[in-house]
């Protein structure tokens, strides 16, 4: 893969993250869990907006999707007819001399841990062991008795929830083929090489739909749902030039797979382009799966037509932590500002997505100032996350704010108190509007929905 011309900014990223409470390590006073990351006040915002973007588009603006939750523990067999039991590994090499555990498929991305790193098995003192496969899921029991009877599993991926509840959302809702099932929720792998912060990481969410059609049908459903997860990526803000897709071919393609393409996202420096979600025809591999493990009749029928028939699958499966370090790379920048020795960091985040949409600013804490900014704030806290700053100079508060996105910042002076208007100040634009207090929030509503 080669290098991105985007620049690195995932270790500036990562220090933010911590500082202004978007990401912390997990357990970070015992040394943190590996690969594992906790959400803080902003991060639990940004990917809870982003989550309901998601679902906007495709549960609340489409009457041919449904959603669903379903629950992380299934009965086990699920995992024998999907193929996780038999198939879901990755080959493992141990290096004997720096200790280092890699992918054997992997070794030309991965660097030993000696330095100078090179290659695993690069180095002529290098000792690798044999591949042996590595299964990704986690295992616990279920019941008070550890012993295999009771073994399940954490689920590594949402989409079996979907698959075998085909049938109880198709009846209970009256659906007809073609149709989808969405779900967001929480999916766990015992990755070997997690890393790069939250883009791979043992517990993860992911936001999956299956879209069931006829077969035949299948290959018109597929470039449709291309085009339109690849838009909404781009309704976010993402921009056009970072996004690409990435068509699987030969071996990369799975056995199950008629056609997949992944959305891949330009992360910058040395990860470049990476995949953030995969568009797969499943066929009917997963429906015939589960009725033949299950011994339960998964078929549709098509009353019109008067015939039954297994659907076949459109999947699309994006993750909800993948996507919200891929909007927090894209919003990153360092920049001048005119007129000023400081220069600023600043997110360009969406305003769909920022965690603040608006901070409300006494200019000074005296002539009532901070009453009628209070006052303010609270008056529009129903319809928006607000946030309230009465300390240090206002330049140090706009830098704050725009360190962590927030699209407008509302400053209350020595005029307000007098004739009730404020000033607005564009994030982006850094242009300020006059305006009157109570036409707040209709200006405010206006531009945070463009
Ligand atoms: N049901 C299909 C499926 O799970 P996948 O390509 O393995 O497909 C889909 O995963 C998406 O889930 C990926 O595009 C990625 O965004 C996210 N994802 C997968 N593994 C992940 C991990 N270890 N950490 C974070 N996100 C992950």
């Amino acid at each position: 893969m080669p290098a991105s011309t985007q620049p690195d900014v995932m270790d500036k990223l990562v220090s933010l993250s911590k500082r202004r409470g978007f990401i912390f390590q997990s357990s970070e006073i015992y040394g943190g869990t590996g690969s594992v990351w906790d959400y803080g006040p902003l991060g639990v915002e940004l990917k809870k907006n982003l989550k309901d973007q998601w679902w906007k588009a495709m549960v609340r603006m489409r009457d041919d999707v449904e959603g669903l939750d379903a629950a992380i523990l299934m009965h086990p067999r699920t995992w024998e007819a999907s193929g996780h039991i038999a198939g879901f590994t990755d080959p493992l090499v141990d290096c004997k001399t720096c200790k280092g555990r890699f992918r054997a498929d992997k070794l030309e991305d991965a660097r030993c841990l000696q330095k100078p790193s090179k290659r695993p098995g690069e180095a002529e003192q290098c000792q690798l062991t044999e591949p042996r496969m590595f299964n990704l899921m986690f295992k616990t029991f279920m019941g008070p008795v550890e012993e295999s009877a009771s073994t399940v599993y954490l689920r590594p991926e949402t989409a079996q929830g979907i698959f075998v509840n085909f049938l109880n959302v198709q009846g209970s809702t009256r659906q007809k083929v073609p149709f989808g099932i969405a779900q967001i929720g929480k999916a766990f792998r015992n990755e070997i090489t997690p890393g790069n912060f939250i883009f791979r990481t043992r517990e993860f969410e992911q936001m999956e739909m299956q879209f069931f059609v006829e077969p035949g049908q299948d290959m018109v459903w597929f470039e449709y749902w291309k085009a339109e997860r690849m838009a909404w990526h781009q309704s976010l803000g993402l921009s056009p030039q970072r996004l690409r897709y990435h068509e699987h071919t030969g071996p990369e393609l799975a056995h199950y797979a008629r056609a997949a393409f992944d959305i891949e996202f330009d992360f910058g420096g040395t990860l470049g382009f990476q995949e953030i979600e995969g568009i797969h025809n499943r066929g009917d591999f997963d429906l015939g799966r589960h009725q033949e493990f299950s011994g339960k009749k998964l078929e549709y029928f098509d009353q019109p037509n008067n015939k039954r028939y297994l659907p076949y699958v459109i999947e699309t499966s994006v993750g909800a932590d993948r996507t919200t370090l891929a909007a927090l790379v894209n919003a990153y920048r360092e920049e001048t500002v005119e007129g000023e020795d400081e220069g600023r960091t600043v997110l360009r985040l969406h305003p769909s997505l920022a965690p603040i949409k608006a901070a409300v600013f006494a200019l000074t804490k005296k002539e009532g100032m901070p009453d009628m900014a209070h006052r303010i704030a609270s008056a529009l806290r129903p319809h928006f996350p607000v946030d309230y700053d009465e300390t240090g100079s206002i330049g140090k508060r706009y830098r704050r704010q725009d360190e962590v996105g927030t699209p407008f910042c509302i400053t209350v002076d020595t005029e307000s108190v007098k004739d009730g208007t404020v000033t607005v100040r564009d994030r982006d634009t850094l242009k300020q509007d006059r305006i009157s207090a109570d036409a707040l929030m209709g200006y405010l509503t206006e531009r945070l929905s463009g």
